[in-house]
């Protein structure tokens, strides 16, 4: 299957990077095509709520975003994958999430495939983002695509780019998800 994996710090080789590459290894290793796109370089404009997609037609921006999100109508599976910034996922990451409405809400399209998240942080307590952590696998992913949900990462106590590279069982548990597409 063709996996699209959405990086969404805009630190090149930051914590995120590192834990997405091993979970894109895992699918590699499974035979699966990866295409990975560092979404703080690419032009996607923010939905703009026009509503032409509920009227069965395509998005009006024919950005970079629309390569992901017609990539995801045709039935790619796909890896989220963002530090957290105040709570929440990066703004870039947010961004591609609010396009794909314009599957979600055209009645001739639909998701078909399977989808992970990853998320990192620096506070070390894995509690207090839980229900943010909930709240995003039911919304987007759960209530409003037909993706098979396999399951998130969540990575904490990673601050300083490279500090990921000791986070081995979560390494481990990133190549492990990867094998499961
Ligand atoms: C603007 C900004 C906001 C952040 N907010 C949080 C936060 O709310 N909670 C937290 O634990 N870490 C927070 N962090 C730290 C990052 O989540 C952490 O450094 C992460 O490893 C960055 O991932 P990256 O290396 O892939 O960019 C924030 C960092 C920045 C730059």
């Amino acid at each position: 299957m063709k996996i699209l994996a959405l990086q969404g710090s805009p630190r090149k080789k930051g914590n995120t990077n590192r834990v997405l590459d091993e979970m894109i290894k895992g699918a590699e290793d499974n035979g699966h095509e990866i295409k990975k796109y560092f979404l703080n370089s690419l032009d996607i404009s923010p939905c703009n709520g026009c509503e032409r997609c509920a009227k069965g037609k395509d998005c009006q921006f024919e950005d970079d975003g629309a390569e992901i999100i017609n990539q995801l109508a045709d039935g790619a599976s796909v890896i989220l994958a963002s530090p957290i910034y105040f709570g929440q996922m990066t703004a870039q990451a947010k961004t591609i999430v609010d396009r794909f409405y314009s599957i979600f809400n055209n009645p001739d399209k639909k998701f078909d495939g399977k989808a992970a998240m990853i998320f990192t942080h620096a506070f070390p307590d894995k509690d207090i983002y839980q229900p943010y952590i909930k709240l995003t696998e039911a919304q987007p992913f759960l209530n409003n695509t037909e993706l098979e949900y396999i399951e998130t990462l969540e990575v904490a106590g990673v601050k300083e780019i490279g500090d990921a590279d000791n986070a081995e069982d979560d390494l481990k548990k990133a190549y492990d998800i990867g094998q499961k597409f």
